[in-house]
């Protein structure tokens, strides 16, 4: 389609029937829909969000009454964790009702309610689809472990044998000894990559491929804009008694977003496949397959890069990741921190290590390392609170070729608790304001809630809420959505060339995005001290606008010269001369 046509945000809500969408035609053109490279997206668990209803549970007409907050913010896309029927041993990745909303957090109609909003708004939508594996409790697993003659039996992985079984290591090392558990039911050992809860889905099984692709199509005539497949890596590793590989998975990605857009020549694919940079470009099978990726290579690096104040860790990231093209098929979905472990496998051995105690918290048996490869904190946690380095490092994510994913909390400065088991740390309800006990989440008694409001530990430590940020000047939550509106005026970011402009002070990195004659400069300072830079910009000096930021500058000379305070930034365009 026409990249600027879906640009004025309006959307149509019927979209059965997909035209252009057939099985030749979808990919004729480069087909692909382009809103996603413009927007911003907010990722949010509908759970902890705002509960509206005061049962100690956010619910999706909590994320309706909170539309208006959003919309401040200047997202434009949200993505919604897993919602769906769970027993939330796994926060919702262990899925029961892949076509249900969890009845603790609302109903299809409420859903429903939401898209509308959203249309209204022109908002995007995406959500959660777990393909890999789905929770003990989803009938497809009771049947199967019920009765070995059952077709449902072949929708997952069994051995008799586990001894002589394919053994590897489990993805939560610390909880879960290997890929097997017993099932006294069916008297077999079944295979799961993930908890013991969470039984591997066999992909390779052409029945679950085709319940698979009907439940994401069940969600697209429901009015959503795509998915975030997650575990994209884990589901095409080898699976089961003989280590079994799918034998084609480029065609499982190619066939799923075949049907996809054949109902939705909008939707998109975005996947978590956090795997070794080289075979990243494998899962956009020259792009018949994901859309975007999630940028765990660009996570560890920019986060770790801003946290220890060097631009190396970015110098390497864009060595090493498949180029970002705006005319091509890889794409990225950046983001700072996320709903998990701040995830370091991809950074070089030393930094890791170096990573790993620089940033560790706790202590009293607390500890931030989780799976040994990560630190279950927030943002907040990795900056020491500091709001001039938090919205320093999302002006940089705003400005670096992907698609931003803004971390729900992260704009405000939430930290974690690290009182709480495992990832909860990092998942605490959103701090709507200061009111005691729930911080504006719930009305519910404390003991209710679906995990405790943060507000209690931490002695010293500033509790971010959006009620004394929202609308004050030079806050957090402001810096950031200044940001967020600088992004979405600068189509050049998604569209544009990118290239690297080497500058001198190892703590400032500066970019730059060229299209039709015009440039777009991005320099940010990494260090907590100010810096004065001489940035190459061929940019006729009357005609340079400020984009973003409040450095002083001067244009001249094919130069400009940035005086940048700690943790400073600046986003200037104009005419190439
Ligand atoms: C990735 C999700 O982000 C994580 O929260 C979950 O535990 C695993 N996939 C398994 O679904």
């Amino acid at each position: 389609m026409d990249a600027d046509a879906s640009g004025d945000g309006t959307r149509e809500r019927e979209r059965s029937g997909g035209g252009a969408s057939t099985a030749a035609g979808v990919f004729a053109d480069g087909g692909r829909p382009e809103w996603y490279r413009d927007a911003v997206v907010y990722s949010l668990d509908v759970k902890t969000f705002r509960d509206s209803d005061g049962d100690g549970w956010g619910d999706v007409r909590g994320v309706i009454d909170r539309l208006d907050y959003l919309d401040d913010l200047g997202v434009d896309c949200l993505w919604l964790r897993p919602f769906y029927p769970s027993p939330l041993r796994d926060n919702g990745y262990d899925v029961a009702d892949y076509r249900d909303v969890d009845d603790r957090l609302g109903s299809l109609d409420d859903f429903d309610a939401l898209v509308d909003e959203l249309d209204e708004r022109g908002m995007r939508l995406i959500t959660d689809l777990v393909l890999n594996h789905t929770s003990i409790d989803h009938e497809w697993f009771q049947r199967a472990r019920e009765d070995p003659e059952s077709e449902y039996h072949d929708y997952y992985l069994w051995t008799s044998h586990v001894e002589e079984a394919y053994h590897t290591e489990n993805i939560f090392p610390e909880f879960e000894d290997g890929v097997w558990s017993y099932d006294e039911t069916a008297g077999k050992h079944y295979f799961h990559q993930f908890y013991w809860h969470q039984p591997d889905l066999n992909v390779a099984n052409p029945a679950v491929q085709e319940e698979l692709f009907s439940i994401a199509e069940f969600w697209l005539d429901r009015g959503v804009d795509g998915f975030r497949i997650d575990a994209a890596h884990p589901m095409i590793l080898p699976k089961g008694h003989d280590a079994h590989r799918l034998e084609d998975p480029q065609g499982l990605f190619r066939e799923l977003k075949r049907r996809v857009r054949a109902v939705n020549d909008e939707a998109v694919l975005l996947a978590e496949a956090d795997d070794e940079p080289d075979r990243l470009d494998f899962y956009f099978a020259d792009g018949e397959g994901f859309d975007a990726l999630f940028n765990f290579v660009g996570n560890s690096h920019v986060t770790y890069g801003i946290g220890v104040e060097d631009v190396w860790p970015l110098y390497r990231m864009f060595e090493v990741l498949p180029e970002p093209d705006p005319d091509g098929h890889a794409w990225w979905a950046n983001f700072l921190r996320n709903h998990d472990e701040w995830n370091l496998l991809k950074l070089p051995h030393e930094a890791l290590e170096h990573a790993r105690e620089e940033f560790r918290q706790g202590g009293d048996g607390r500890d931030s390392w989780i799976f040994g490869r990560g630190h279950r904190l927030r943002l907040a946690d990795l900056y020491d609170g500091d709001h001039d380095r938090i919205a320093m490092a999302h002006s940089l994510l705003l400005s670096l070729p992907g698609t931003p994913i803004v971390n729900s909390g992260d704009e405000i400065g939430m930290h974690a608790d690290l009182d709480l088991p495992e990832r909860q740390a990092v998942r605490t309800p959103m701090r709507w304001d200061g009111s005691e006990p729930n911080a504006g989440f719930s009305e519910a008694d404390p003991g209710d809630l679906v995990i405790p409001v943060d507000g209690t530990g931490w002695p010293g430590v500033y509790q971010a809420d959006v009620a004394s940020q929202r609308g004050v000047e030079g806050s957090l939550f402001e810096r950031v959505a200044d940001a967020v509106r600088a992004r979405r005026d600068s189509p050049a970011v998604s569209r544009g060339e990118f290239s690297i402009v080497h500058t001198d002070p190892t703590e400032v990195w500066a970019h730059r995005f060229d299209r039709e004659g015009r440039a777009l400069l991005c320099v940010h300072n990494f260090s907590g001290e100010p810096r004065e830079v001489v940035v190459g910009f061929d940019v006729d000096p009357a005609d340079a606008e400020r984009v973003l930021g409040d450095a002083d500058y001067r244009v001249a000379d094919g130069g400009v010269t940035a005086s940048l305070d700690g943790c400073g930034y600046l986003w200037l365009r104009g005419e190439r001369r």
